[in-house]
């Protein structure tokens, strides 16, 4: 049987979208997803006929009660992998301890660097000539998880936001299902808050390269290889 996936989204959800499009090609299924808010991207998982739950806070929740009532609707699903795709919430220490290991994040930037919001304005003021995008493991920390895997593009001199948050967005689209697949079959996983890699310590990511085109130029892992 396949290994269950339950995805966590609050806006666009194009992660949610290569989730769902890769879920064959990587052998896993999304048993089912949930937003914090009204999200647009929860039509992935209604048009693929997958349950999708908005749980929204109450008015004064502390956050303590919503991250219960959010794993409710998690544990229910039996999931052997929790996958944040955009969802804008600070998750509670709690909630984050109760999924050590099964619970992973993207983020948009080459973590360490640019942890937290505004990422590619500060790229661009930085006038970095790579960015990318990174896929960790959650820890109480916000965005400072171990890095499984990263994507890497390149920063033009005259790109924009919106130039390069496409571009990073991207490879988010290859890298995310890929770095799922990775920790579902057991190769990557999170052992006393370091990276395993094929039963040895991983000591940087995995770092995949994306030309200007999109196109992957090295990844340092044959099996399995970006869908
Ligand atoms: C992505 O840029 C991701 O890195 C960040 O939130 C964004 C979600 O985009 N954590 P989408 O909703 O999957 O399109």
């Amino acid at each position: 049987m396949s290994a269950r996936v339950v995805v966590l989204i609050s806006g666009t959800g194009t992660n949610l979208k290569a989730l769902l499009d890769a879920a064959s090609v990587y052998d896993y299924q999304v048993v089912g997803v949930a937003s914090n808010r009204t999200a647009a991207g929860l039509a992935y998982a209604t048009d693929a006929g997958i349950d999708a739950t908005t749980v929204k806070p109450r008015r004064d929740e502390t956050r303590e009660s919503y991250d219960a009532r959010l794993a409710d609707v998690i544990d229910v699903l039996a999931p052997d992998l929790i996958v944040l795709a955009g969802f804008m919430r600070i998750l509670s220490t709690g909630f984050v301890t109760r999924y050590t290991g099964k619970l992973i994040n993207i983020h948009p930037s080459l973590l360490p660097r640019y942890r937290g919001l505004d990422v590619h304005e500060r790229v661009l003021a930085s006038n970095d000539t790579t960015s990318g995008a990174s896929v960790h493991f959650v820890t109480p920390e916000l965005d400072s998880g171990p890095v499984l895997v990263q994507g890497v593009v390149p920063v033009l001199p005259d790109d924009t936001v919106a130039s390069l948050s496409a571009r990073v967005h991207a490879a988010e689209h290859k890298i995310y299902p890929l770095a799922v697949a990775l920790i579902l079959n057991g190769r990557g996983r999170l052992q006393e808050q370091h990276l395993v890699f094929d039963q040895a310590p991983l000591e940087t990511p995995l770092r995949a390269h994306f030309n200007l085109a999109g196109d992957l130029t090295t990844w340092p892992v044959t099996d399995p290889p970006p869908a």
